[in-house]
């Protein structure tokens, strides 16, 4: 899409709004939730791909979450449904798109078909970044990633 210039995108997870932005430095995820309902977000960071701040976590309607990844990161965001944990142990499951672990940080599991998923891989120098909300895991909430892009200070 754009090199060398500070970038940004943002991205829906179904009802879910994500945003990303671009700078040169990393890659800005924001990940919101319109949804009227809680939506538990699960993120797995591609082999070689260092972890986000978080591999899963509560995300309430309305409310946002953003997470830094460096250049080269490639991993995918998912939303999951329906999950009941424990308010004192943290273990539980979801309803839909539960990644296994039994509790809400997913810890390098992924999502258990059907799951919408956001794929990211953010280009590193001169390469370009790929995204895409893929429905080969199935589906489970309605999705969108929308991109916003920067040259300098501007706005484009
Ligand atoms: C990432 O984007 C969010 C939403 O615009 C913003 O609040 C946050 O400050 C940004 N974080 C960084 C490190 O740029
Ligand atoms: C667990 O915490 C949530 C949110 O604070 C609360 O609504 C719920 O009633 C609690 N459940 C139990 C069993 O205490």
């Amino acid at each position: 899409m754009n090199r060398n210039v500070a970038s940004s995108s943002s991205l829906y997870l179904g009802l879910i709004l994500f945003a990303i932005f671009r700078g040169i430095l990393a890659a800005n995820f924001t990940l919101t939730n319109r949804c009227d309902y809680t939506v538990w977000p699960g993120i797995l960071s591609g082999s070689g791909s260092p972890r986000l701040d978080s591999t899963g976590f509560e995300l309430a309607p309305g409310s946002s979450r953003s997470f830094q990844a460096q250049p080269g990161w490639s991993g995918r965001f998912w939303g999951r449904t329906g999950c009941n944990f424990d308010n004192n142990s943290g273990k539980g499951s979801c309803a839909t798109a539960d990644c296994g672990s039994g509790q809400a940080e997913c810890n390098g599991a992924g999502a258990i078909p059907p799951a919408t998923l956001a794929e990211f891989t953010i280009g590193s120098g001169t390469q370009l970044d790929f995204y895409d909300v893929s429905l080969v895991d199935g589906y489970n909430l309605p999705m969108i990633i929308r991109s916003r892009w920067w040259v300098g200070h501007g706005h484009v």
